[in-house]
């Protein structure tokens, strides 16, 4: 599924060079759902964006389902990204002025499908993360919690391999935390292959597998020995 072999980023800043991640290794097989930890400035979101395809690397190669995608072209990466990845931000990053419905069928927009079938499928992803009775809301009359399951509904509903997520309840209380956690399980249950960055080491505990960072390298990597379940 995620292959990615001796990665090297690095930050060039007036001058300045800084190596974020120092050739890193990760093999992700399908279905697995592994967390990434670390300390701040470790390079998870670094990691987390190249994983995404947000972002280029400078030395290395990935390789995502097979296909080589370590030097796509802008359009190409979108291309991959917007078939195989689904990304949850810590932020949410919804369109204030549009619906819950119409945010959650914004990806499907480039996909060619008919405006009722992309009605559809979004209601159906809205109401996997319970939210089928909110659709014509806007985010700004919706909690936190709720807001970050239409972003997990957003980025699901291309029926992606993998749901990828930097921090998705950094900006949650533990309730709804434990929430945002469940719907991860689920969708992971059903199928989906999930890798989420968390610097809280009771979240990563409802994992499968921990890759630790520090400074830029992987520094440990273990299965999750009780996992717990929602
Ligand atoms: N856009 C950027 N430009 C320059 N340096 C960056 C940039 N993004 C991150 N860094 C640096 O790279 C290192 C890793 O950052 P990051 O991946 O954001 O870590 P984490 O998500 O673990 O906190 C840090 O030293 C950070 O300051
Ligand atoms: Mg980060």
């Amino acid at each position: 599924m995620i292959d990615l072999k001796d990665v090297v980023k690095i930050y060039r800043t007036g001058g300045e060079e800084l190596m974020a991640l120092k050739h890193v290794s990760l093999h992700i097989a399908e279905g697995e759902f592994t967390s990434i930890m670390g300390p701040s400035g470790s390079g998870k979101s670094t990691m987390m964006n190249i994983l995404g395809l947000l972002d280029r690397f400078d030395e290395g190669r990935y390789y995502l389902n097979q296909q080589d995608v370590s030097h796509l072209t802008s359009n190409e990466s979108a291309r991959v990204r917007n078939k195989e990845i689904g990304f949850v931000f810590q932020s949410f990053n919804l369109m204030p002025r549009m619906s819950l419905l119409d945010n959650v069928a914004l990806p499907m927009v480039y996909s060619g499908i008919s405006a009722k079938e992309r009605k559809e499928r979004a209601l159906t992803a809205l109401s996997k993360v319970g939210l089928a009775d909110r659709v014509t809301h806007r985010p700004n009359a919706i909690s936190g919690g709720q807001k970050q399951r239409v972003a997990i509904a957003r980025a699901i509903v291309n029926e992606p391999a993998v749901l990828m997520a930097d921090e998705p309840t950094g900006n949650l209380d533990s309730k709804t935390t434990l929430e945002i956690m469940k719907i991860f399980q689920d969708l992971n249950t059903a199928g989906t292959t999930v890798v989420m960055v968390t610097h809280e080491p009771e979240v990563a505990q409802y994992t499968k597998r921990i890759v630790s960072f520090k400074d830029g390298e992987i520094i440990d990597d273990q299965p999750v020995a009780d996992r717990k379940t929602l």
